[in-house]
């Protein structure tokens, strides 16, 4: 078996005196998917957040290849910001930027030496792919619920990640711009990039998930192979209604 790229060990998390998930161990191979499938207020977000090393767990830890993320020095860290990139399911554009500015500040910070041109040829490229041809030098309070995911998505993808956490990606999207980024999401998964997602569109499971892990309250219930949910109606109909039969 590969090497695990993303790998958590016991991790749990607390906050305000509130376990909000507990003991959850799980790993994702480099250049596959998984999904993560539950009710809502399961501990989804938070479980892909402490993936990301977004959030640092209260026991346990988080592995990016094999190094706890929470033990790393800066130039490591910045090294895993570069590679992994993340869509929040409230988007968490940053208010006070033009949209402009929220797709290049990640290139500011990652690439300062790239100029200007190079700046704009990446974030006009982007845009395109993921469909958004409006002005960008609105602010993202200006934009759609759905808009602000196409912009959300462009962020994720201006460095070329080679590690994507995507949380309900596809949610308030109308169907051409949700067809438009799950063909983005199959081209990132042909390049072998890695990708961990939340999604309650048994559709996308489906067809994208090389495992799916389901999450109840706050616990891993159990990690499942594509094959095995397309064997089991019983699964099926579960990660279906999003809760336990
Ligand atoms: N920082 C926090 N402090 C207190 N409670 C939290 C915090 N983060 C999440 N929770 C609670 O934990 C539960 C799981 O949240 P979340 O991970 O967002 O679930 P999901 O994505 O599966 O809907 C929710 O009830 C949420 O309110
Ligand atoms: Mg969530």
């Amino acid at each position: 078996m590969a090497e695990p790229i993303i790998e958590l060990k016991g991790v749990s998390f607390s906050a305000q005196n509130v376990e909000v998930v507990r003991d959850i161990s799980m790993q994702v191979e480099e250049g596959k998917s998984l999904a993560l499938v539950g009710p809502s207020g399961g501990g989804k977000s938070t479980v892909l957040k402490l993936a990301a090393g977004l959030l640092v767990p209260t026991a346990g830890e988080v592995l990016f290849r094999g190094k706890n993320i929470a033990a790393m020095t800066r130039g490591q860290n910045l090294a895993f910001r570069r590679e992994g990139a993340v869509v929040f399911q409230d988007s968490a554009l940053w208010s006070n930027q033009d949209l402009y500015q929220c797709l290049e500040l990640p290139l500011k910070i990652h690439f300062p030496k790239m100029s200007r041109e190079d700046r704009n040829g990446r974030i006009t490229e982007t845009l395109k792919d993921v469909g958004y041809t409006k002005n960008i030098h609105i602010r993202p309070a200006m934009l759609s619920a759905g808009e602000q995911k196409l912009i959300a998505f462009a962020r994720s993808m201006i460095l070329k990640p080679g590690l994507l956490f995507l949380d309900e990606w596809t949610e308030s999207l109308d169907d051409d711009a949700a067809d438009r980024l799950i063909g983005l999401v199959k081209k990132q998964q042909a390049e072998k990039r890695t990708i961990i997602f939340v999604s309650h569109d048994f559709r996308i499971i489906k067809n994208f998930a090389d495992k799916i892990t389901m999450i109840m309250g706050g616990k891993l219930y159990r990690t499942i192979t594509r094959d095995e949910i397309a064997e089991d109606e019983n699964l099926s109909r579960m990660i279906k209604k999003g809760i336990a039969l």
